[in-house]
């Protein structure tokens, strides 16, 4: 596909310069022009979730992804191969497809019935002149790629290589084989606040005292001293069970570099999991042989993110639906055996980031009435805000 150009990037020339350890100016969360940028250096740029495989169970399912103003297919087509293409018909631009998902012979364009293949290749088109080139008005296409399981998109032209831009994570993730996981619950919330406030809670747990009562009372927080004690015995175990222990990436401020991260921290005893009593909540995933006390937390590019729980994984997707308005998409992984009501149940399953994310939904859209305010001036960071600082520090780098 093919970006808007830079003229975005050179609208925000001039905007004010961050302090280091400091949070931005207001204007990089209230301006249509930063919004603009945004897009075109992070989301049209970056590999983004889009989906696990499991939502495209057969040839023909096909799921759509909201981006900024843009609309994706995802799709598994004939062929079994998924693929991903701009909504766009390539008549007259109308939107293809309505449904958020489905499955289908065909996309078939509701204005004037133009149709194409799931592989995106035009396959009827009526009425049209001589000489007029059915191979050459296929749908545009989007680079898509698959991580264990995970569907990614880039819109980007030049989108770089997944695989190696993923490849330090492989390791860590091999144990809890998400490829075959299944999505068994997803929700999504719209927040009211720019991508970047809702990013900047998500990359903190300053908050999760005061915010989080069901998150605190089972994961130590991780600047406290109950972590650090804890911590120790936590890795020795997990190493034992063969868990990935070694804590790989950051949020890397250097440009275009994508933001990866791996690690793991404890949960505070009888906790097996993320629940509300502690106990399990669904059968093991893939290969993981035990509970071990802890919880993965990972980061996959500038967007996504995840908990790998023993038994389940809960992934995180925060797309911009306006200057002032995101979708928080939250999906719950758990083993593709697994079945609803007798081997897991939703309620159970989903309680702790159904909770949090709840919380986190009231927290942001706070923060941006706040930011909204003639009073606002940017504030200092915590110690505790350091990968908020790191974030930052990579946006800037690349929409400069
Ligand atoms: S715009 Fe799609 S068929 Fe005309
Ligand atoms: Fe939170």
């Amino acid at each position: 596909m093919k970006s808007a150009g830079n003229a975005p990037l050179m609208e925000t020339a001039n905007l004010p310069a961050r302090r280091r350890g400091w949070t931005l100016d207001a204007e990089f969360y209230t301006s249509g022009a930063v919004y603009r940028a945004d897009l075109e250096a992070v989301f049209f740029r970056h590999w983004i979730y889009a989906g696990h495989l499991s939502q495209l169970p057969e040839n023909g399912c096909y799921f759509l992804v909201e981006l900024g103003g843009e609309s994706v297919i995802v799709a598994r087509a004939r062929d079994g191969e998924v693929r991903a293409f701009a909504n766009v018909c390539r008549h007259r631009g109308s939107r293809i497809c309505a449904e958020a998902s489905g499955k289908t012979g065909a996309f078939v364009c509701p204005y004037h019935g133009w149709t194409y293949e799931t592989d995106g290749r035009l396959r009827a088109a009526r009425g049209m002149p001589a000489g007029f080139d059915r191979a050459r008005h296929s749908l545009k296409a989007a680079r898509c790629e698959i991580f264990h399981g995970m569907i990614f998109i880039n819109l980007g032209a030049n989108a770089p290589d997944l695989q190696k831009e993923f490849a330090a994570l492989d390791e860590s993730f091999r144990i809890y084989d998400l490829a075959a996981a299944k999505v068994a619950w997803r929700e999504t919330y719209s927040v009211a606040a720019n991508w970047k406030l809702a990013v900047e809670n998500f990359m903190e747990c300053y908050h999760c005292a005061p915010a989080h009562a069901e998150y605190a009372k089972c994961h130590a927080l991780t600047s406290s001293a109950d972590c650090a004690e804890l911590r120790p015995a936590m890795l020795a175990e997990a190493k034992k069970l063969g868990y990935q222990t070694r804590t790989v990436g950051g949020a890397p401020p250097q440009k275009n570099a994508p933001p990866h991260y791996y690690a793991r921290h404890p949960l505070y005893a009888p906790f097996q999991t993320g629940s509300e009593d502690g106990r399990a909540v669904a059968p093991l995933l893939g290969a993981v042989p035990d509970y071990g006390g802890g919880v993965a937390d990972v980061q996959l590019g500038p967007v996504s993110f995840g908990l790998f729980y023993a038994d389940y994984a809960v992934l995180y997707r925060f797309t911009p639906r306006g200057v002032q308005q995101t979708d928080l998409e939250v999906v719950w992984l758990v083993s593709a055996a697994a079945e609803a009501g007798r081997d897991y149940d939703p309620e159970r399953l989903t309680w702790l980031w159904r909770a949090t994310s709840e919380a986190d939904k009231k927290i942001v859209a706070e923060n941006q009435k706040g930011v909204n305010s003639r009073f606002y001036e940017p504030g200092p960071l915590s110690e505790e805000e350091e990968f908020v600082d790191d974030f930052l520090r990579w946006y800037l780098a690349e929409i400069s």
